[in-house]
């Protein structure tokens, strides 16, 4: 198993990575101090496959063990849905130290741990999560929210999970589509934050679609550790942390213009690609290493061409975001493998020669 820790001060945590974790669960909790009872919520298709063992392990460990179901799917993170297991945890008699383990991908962690954070004004909070795209980034940070009408992630907070246990083992039943969804996010990790792990991704591209688990645990830890650092450095997202949102300026306004037909992990994929094509186009980031960064993108099986969506109406889409951040829109541009900046200094003119151009780097 490999540990990386997140030093936040007293809400400090450790990540555990490895495979089988899962059945240990219980022993680990109790070494966190953590007794008696406790709630895992997660969703139908989970529990089926990992839900009945984890609390089997849990009560053989000697925990009283409820297990709280939600339906699939991303209109879950709901006030509605978070008010049904208020009803359900009060229910239960959960008391302020009754933890909840958050037993899913991203919209069960997010759910769950806006749930851990407002019930009793805060409960421990155990992120187990089941996906790539979870065990890279969504599980660690602190993020946690529920969407509000057509907003996303509008309502929520800054609440640290107190351990994540990240069972690469869990992995191998992910869907294709899902598991490459995650994949966008690691490569975005390799980009922003180190040149090394973008080679290892080169060379074990492969071995990661295949779901071999020791090149997936090194996946894991590492994108992992590049997170850890910089929510170290900002905790709170009030600069250094947008580096995150690497690939999310133009992948966001492609995931809207498209009514979310094309998926998140899809939309990261081109908008990562059209900033490094912008830095580029300024001058910064090297050729070689956007046919790179292309090569990877396109043997990860993530789009490397536009949707059929019109150019216009991404530029569109990046403007209203712009109207939200009072005039300033930032990107997160590459200037090298495993180096990115910040800069508000991109006309959009130069973004749809990028869009429209983005063929160039091959
Ligand atoms: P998801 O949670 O919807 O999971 C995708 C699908 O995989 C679901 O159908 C789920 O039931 C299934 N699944 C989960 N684990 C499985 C397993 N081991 N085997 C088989 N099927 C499994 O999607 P996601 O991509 O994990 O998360 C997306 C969410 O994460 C979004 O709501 C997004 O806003 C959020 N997010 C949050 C942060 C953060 O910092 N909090 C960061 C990135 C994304
Ligand atoms: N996923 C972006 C963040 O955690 O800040």
């Amino acid at each position: 198993m490999r540990k990386v820790k997140v030093r936040l001060g007293t809400n400090s945590y450790d990540i555990h990575i490895g495979s089988g974790l899962l059945t240990q669960t219980g022993h680990q909790l109790k070494e966190n101090g953590f007794v008696n009872k406790l709630v895992i919520i997660t969703n139908p298709t989970v529990k089926g496959l990992y839900g009945d063992a984890l609390k089997q392990n849990l009560i053989t460990e000697g925990f009283k063990v409820t297990i709280l179901q939600v339906p699939e799917g991303e209109e879950q993170k709901s006030l509605d849905a978070a008010g049904s297991l208020y009803g359900e945890l009060t229910d239960f008699y959960a008391e302020r130290i009754t933890p909840i383990l958050a037993l899913g991908g991203g919209v069960i962690g997010d759910l769950a741990g806006f749930v851990a954070a407002t019930y009793l004004r805060g409960v421990p909070l155990i992120q187990i999560p089941t996906t790539l795209l979870a065990q890279v980034d969504s599980s660690i940070g602190g993020k946690v929210a529920v969407n509000h009408g057509q907003l996303k992630n509008k309502i929520g907070a800054f609440y640290q999970p107190r351990l994540v246990i990240s069972d690469i083992s869990t992995l191998t039943t992910l869907p294709t589509k899902v598991l490459i969804d995650g994949l966008a996010e690691v490569i975005k990790s390799a980009v922003i934050g180190d040149k090394d792990f973008f080679a290892f991704l080169e060379k074990n591209l492969n071995k990661v679609k295949s779901l071999n688990v020791e090149v997936l645990e090194e996946v894991v830890s590492q994108s992992a550790k590049i997170k850890a650092e910089i929510v170290e450095k900002d905790e709170t997202d009030l600069g250094l942390r947008s580096i995150l949102n690497y690939g999310h300026t133009v992948g966001h306004a492609i995931e809207s213009t498209s009514n979310f037909k094309v998926q998140h992990g899809e939309a990261v994929a081109i908008g990562m690609l059209a900033e490094a094509s912008i830095s580029n186009k300024l001058g910064i980031l090297n050729k070689d290493e956007l046919i790179r960064l292309k090569s990877v993108i396109k043997r990860a099986e993530l789009p490397t061409q536009m949707p059929n969506l019109e150019v216009e109406n991404i530029i569109q889409a990046i403007e209203h975001d712009k109207k939200v951040l009072r005039g300033k829109i930032r990107f997160v541009l590459p200037q090298s493998i495993g180096s990115v900046f910040i800069t508000d200094e991109v006309s959009l003119s130069l973004v749809e020669e990028a869009l429209i151009g983005e063929d160039e780097a091959t």
